[in-house]
């Protein structure tokens, strides 16, 4: 009497079990898709505040590879040159990505200071590390002199 139960009572736990199962991946799926869509918005429309965020961190990368060159010691012109030339290109691109801040007199005057001290690297590049030291040194301190007023 007992026996065709528990046979029945399995099956049926097994099409609830499907049932939520499928529920679970619905729900997960529904999910999953929100949050890649939220991050693909993001991505698409981006933030007016991106632009410069990213200009900052080619800076500061190229930066960090100037100091891998010092600690590896090569710090020949072919191997610094290039970061030299990309920190200028991207101190040249500040009229475009600071837009509410590029008619401060204060951040022109910042920038301007940014971009003498690589014109000057560019000029008479560092032969050396100790050379490359001192011109990231002087980069350095005006990347700072303008995150002290404006970041
Ligand atoms: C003329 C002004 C100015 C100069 C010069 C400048 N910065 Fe910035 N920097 C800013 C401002 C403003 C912010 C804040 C940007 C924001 O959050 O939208 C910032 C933010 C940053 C950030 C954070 C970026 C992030 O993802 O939040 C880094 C890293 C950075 N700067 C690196 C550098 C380096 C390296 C240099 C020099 C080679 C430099 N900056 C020179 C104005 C400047």
């Amino acid at each position: 009497m007992s026996d065709p139960q528990p046979p029945r009572n399995s099956a049926a736990a097994k099409r609830g079990g499907n049932g939520s199962r499928f529920l679970f991946m619905f729900l997960l799926g529904l999910v999953v898709g929100a949050v890649a869509l939220a991050y693909l918005m993001r991505t698409w429309l981006g933030g007016p505040d991106t632009y410069p965020r990213a200009v900052m961190q080619v800076m500061s990368a190229q930066m960090g590879q100037l100091k891998q060159s010092v600690a590896r010691s090569n710090c020949n012109p072919t191997d610094t040159l290039p970061h030299l030339q990309a920190l200028r290109t991207m101190a040249g691109q500040f009229d475009g990505a600071f837009v509410e801040l590029r008619d401060d007199r204060r951040f022109i005057a910042h920038s301007s200071g940014l971009r003498a001290s690589l014109d000057e690297a560019l000029a008479s590049p560092p032969l050396n590390c100790a050379g490359v030291t001192a011109a990231q040194q002087e980069i350095g301190q005006a990347c700072q002199d303008c995150h002290q007023d404006f970041r």
